[in-house]
């Protein structure tokens, strides 16, 4: 095989998927309603690990707006946004904000994808910890809440497997 037609044809697959205009519109919506942060140290690490797919207020990075990266972190924000929104809080729609402090205590949030680029977002242990606590305190556990007295030494349980 011709390895430099396969080099010219990844650039022109390149070139040409850059007429497709999906997530290059990265005008942030109005913030029409903010939860009450029981602490201005929540409302930090939020937005360090979490802002950019679940607020309006998302910094858009230059690569954000080159295809298919561009695609890809208009989808997450999009879903994101959708499920969880701090800048839309009160909306009649739900706003999934009781299942925060579960997403970070099993490391599912923020997404893995994210970090590389966000060094930022990368909490240590402690600052997952506050988070944690802080998400617990703004918007409730349902990881706690809805399965009875056993489920808090359980998560624990949990977490301590993991470390
Ligand atoms: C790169 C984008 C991105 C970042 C950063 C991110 N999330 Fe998400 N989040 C998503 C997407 C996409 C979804 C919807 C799909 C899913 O549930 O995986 C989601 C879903 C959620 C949900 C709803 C889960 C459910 O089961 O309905 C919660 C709660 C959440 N995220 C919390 C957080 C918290 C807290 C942080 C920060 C520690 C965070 N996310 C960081 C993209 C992100």
């Amino acid at each position: 095989m011709n390895f430099g037609k396969v080099i010219l044809g990844g650039v022109i697959a390149l070139a040409a998927i850059q007429l497709v205009p999906y997530g290059r519109n990265h005008k942030n919506p109005a913030v029409t309603g903010t939860p009450n942060w029981d602490s201005p140290r929540t409302q930090e690490l939020f937005d360090r690990a979490c802002k950019d797919c679940h607020s309006n207020n998302t910094v858009w990075p230059w690569y954000s707006s080159i295809a298919p990266v561009s695609w890809l972190t208009q989808i997450d924000v999009n879903l994101g946004r959708e499920a969880f929104n701090v800048s839309e809080w009160g909306r009649p729609t739900e706003n999934e904000g009781e299942k925060a402090a579960g997403e970070v205590r099993e490391g599912k949030m923020p997404m893995f994808i994210y970090l590389p680029a966000h060094p930022a977002a990368k909490l240590s242990v402690t600052e997952k910890d506050e988070l944690v606590k802080g998400l617990v305190a703004t918007f409730g556990d349902e990881s706690v809440k809805g399965k009875g007295k056993g489920a808090e030494k359980r998560g624990a349980d949990k977490d301590k497997d993991k470390d």
